[in-house]
């Protein structure tokens, strides 16, 4: 984690960051995670994502985090939905927990997460959930972090080359976290 720096991006600093934001998710991918597109997805689809993350950001239903080296290379990224339905505004969703492969095993997926769980609270979003694949090695993060495992859903997705996905989903109640 020695010289690792992570921030909160706003709709500006999304757009810029794009191209390395894209760049993440493509090493994901191209590692065989489940993270909502296919081998053959195209770079413009990926990068259309990280568009569509802007606006979010920009409408305030999202808060997107970068980590980046001392180098000032982005090396993970996560963020944060905040549910807007009127019954559920104590809520958020985990989302694109991306920590370069390259920079995997330092501690930097658990301070991101530290840091998404960390903006949740102040602004009232006491339950998280989120959702990986079941086979994914995520899936020991995120019991390691105090997750706590709600179920499987068998063929919930597909696999980066098309197999079948169950994914499992977690919770942590920040209420009973703190
Ligand atoms: C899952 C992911 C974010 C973990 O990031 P990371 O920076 O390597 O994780 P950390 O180094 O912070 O690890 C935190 C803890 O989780 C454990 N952990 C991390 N990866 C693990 C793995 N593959 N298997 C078992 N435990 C693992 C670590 O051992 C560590 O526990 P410790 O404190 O006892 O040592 C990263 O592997 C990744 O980006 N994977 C591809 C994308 C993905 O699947 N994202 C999640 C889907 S939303």
């Amino acid at each position: 984690m020695d010289g690792i720096a992570i921030t909160r991006l706003d709709a500006a600093d999304a757009q810029a960051a794009r191209p390395a934001l894209t760049r993440l998710l493509a090493d994901a991918v191209a590692g065989g995670a489940s993270v909502g597109f296919m081998s053959w997805s195209e770079p413009a689809d990926l990068a259309r994502f990280w568009d569509a993350v802007a606006a979010e950001v920009a409408a305030g239903r999202t808060l997107l985090f970068a980590a980046h080296d001392a180098g000032g290379v982005m090396v993970g990224t996560a963020q944060l939905q905040l549910i807007a339905r009127a019954n559920q505004r104590h809520r958020a969703e985990v989302a694109k927990v991306l920590v370069h492969s390259a920079a995997r095993g330092q501690g930097i997926g658990a301070a991101l997460m530290r840091t998404v769980e960390a903006a949740a609270a102040p602004l009232g979003r006491d339950l998280l959930v989120l959702d990986t694949d079941e086979a994914s090695p995520a899936r020991a993060f995120y019991n390691r972090l105090g997750w706590h495992e709600a179920g499987t859903i068998p063929r919930y997705a597909l696999m980066p080359d098309g197999r079948d996905c169950g994914s499992t989903f977690f919770y942590k109640d920040l209420r009973a976290a703190g």
